[in-house]
């Protein structure tokens, strides 16, 4: 098995893994435990620097609003967008793929038009697609996947029609922890001038996303999952689309001039951020980039492969153990689904959590690929660059007593 080295020098930065040393949290996908700076920054805003960005001509606004656009400039350098204009603070992904559906909608899709969404997409991608083709008259159309999770892109030419305007597809499933190819997805879907919509989630806090290079339309991620605080989330979207959309919530800070009749709208992006931002939320996640960049993709992909292996090579070895998805450990990216010969995942995960392990267990926000999978429910546990062999180990040793502990022979 690969040595990971020095798990200690991560670990000491995340104040929640000293408060409890006798968890082992393979929660990762879910959300994410934050360093202490990034923590820190959200206090420091909190406590002692206090004011809304935008609103006030005195010192302590200037600078909140020359830290939050700061901020902004550090997401779009991270997802290497052209432009911080089409950098939107949300709340989260789920807003951001909202906030899409909606507007888009509104402007862009006609009763009879189709939108063709990924099988495998966790419910904040296909719940608004669905909302918005009740309100449209338009059609939701499924791109089915393999059973290890893999689109073919003949399929996705075959799914498209004249009538399709959109795809909306994950870069990496949270299920199956496999990446898409979504620089083949948008060269297709361009092609028959179909807008690319995709979900970050899982994508962005683990490999290296240039929506540049992968030409996508719109592409969703929070904040929570990528060692930032939870309500802060963004939504990229290229300038010209953005601006041809309607705004999402209305209120105060989006708008240029109100009267009694209406209003015109703030220029972007500030017409998509109505009412006062979350600025100690934006700060933090600035931070939480300048962690990322601090430790580099390289130690943390390396990392998080190499723990990923020894996950799934130990499980391999464990009777009656099904491993979700592709076997190649290379394809699951830190995710690893799972379910149990005869036992219940909610069981497993119980049993788990007796032992101070965190994992999920249930249908992971994605109860249409469930249904598509025939199965019920499964465990998925999923790693960070901050987990450790021993994290990885505890976790096996369990695992391969809980058929024992269910009162099975073998
Ligand atoms: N946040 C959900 C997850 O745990 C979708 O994957």
């Amino acid at each position: 098995m690969t040595d990971t080295p020095a798990p200690d020098r991560f670990r000491k930065d995340f104040p929640f893994f000293a408060k409890h040393p006798g968890i082992v949290y393979l929660d990762n996908s879910a959300t994410s435990q934050l360093p202490v700076c990034v923590m820190d920054r959200l206090n420091r805003y909190e406590q002692f620097e206090k004011a809304p960005p935008f609103r006030g001509m005195y010192p302590l606004s200037v600078q909140a609003t020359d830290d939050y656009e700061h901020a902004r400039d550090m997401v779009r350098d991270f997802i290497h967008a052209g432009s911080s204009v089409e950098i939107v603070f949300t709340r989260n992904a789920t807003e951001s793929l909202n906030l899409v559906a909606y507007c888009v909608g509104n402007a862009l899709i006609h009763a009879g038009d189709e939108v063709l969404v990924g099988i495998a997409e966790h419910h904040s991608n296909m719940i608004p697609w669905q909302q918005m083709a009740r309100c449209t008259g338009a059609h939701v159309r499924y791109l089915y996947c393999s059973r290890e999770g893999s689109f073919n892109p003949n399929d996705l030419e075959q799914g498209l029609s004249d009538h399709t305007r959109l795809v909306a597809i994950t870069q990496m499933s949270n299920v199956f922890g496999q990446i898409n190819d979504l620089r083949t997805i948008t060269q297709i879907a361009h092609r028959r001038n179909a807008l690319v919509v995709a979900d970050g989630c899982q994508s962005v806090p683990h490999i290296p996303v240039n929506v540049r290079e992968l030409d996508v339309d719109f592409l969703a991620f929070s904040g929570h999952k990528m060692l930032g605080p939870t309500g802060i989330g963004v939504l990229y979207g290229k300038k010209d689309l953005l601006n041809c959309l309607p705004p999402f919530l209305t209120g105060g800070e989006m708008i240029e001039e109100v009267t009694t009749e209406g209003a015109t709208w703030a220029p972007l992006p500030q017409k998509f951020e109505a009412g006062t931002v979350n600025t100690g939320g934006a700060l933090a996640l600035g931070e939480a980039i300048s962690y990322y960049n601090r430790v580099g993709f390289d130690e943390m992909i390396a990392r998080e492969s190499a723990l990923t292996r020894r996950l799934m090579i130990g499980m391999t070895d464990i009777p009656h153990v099904q491993i979700i998805g592709s076997p190649d450990p290379e394809q699951h990216h830190g995710i690893v689904t799972f379910t149990i010969d005869g036992v219940h995942p909610h069981d497993v995960s119980a049993i788990m959590a007796d032992h101070g392990i965190a994992i999920r267990a249930g249908h992971h926000c994605a109860q249409p690929l469930h249904d598509y999978l025939e199965i019920n429910a499964t465990c998925r546990a999923s790693l960070m660059f901050y987990n450790t062999e021993t994290d990885v180990d505890a976790f096996l040793n369990i695992l391969s007593e809980i058929r024992g502990a269910m009162g099975y022979d073998d």
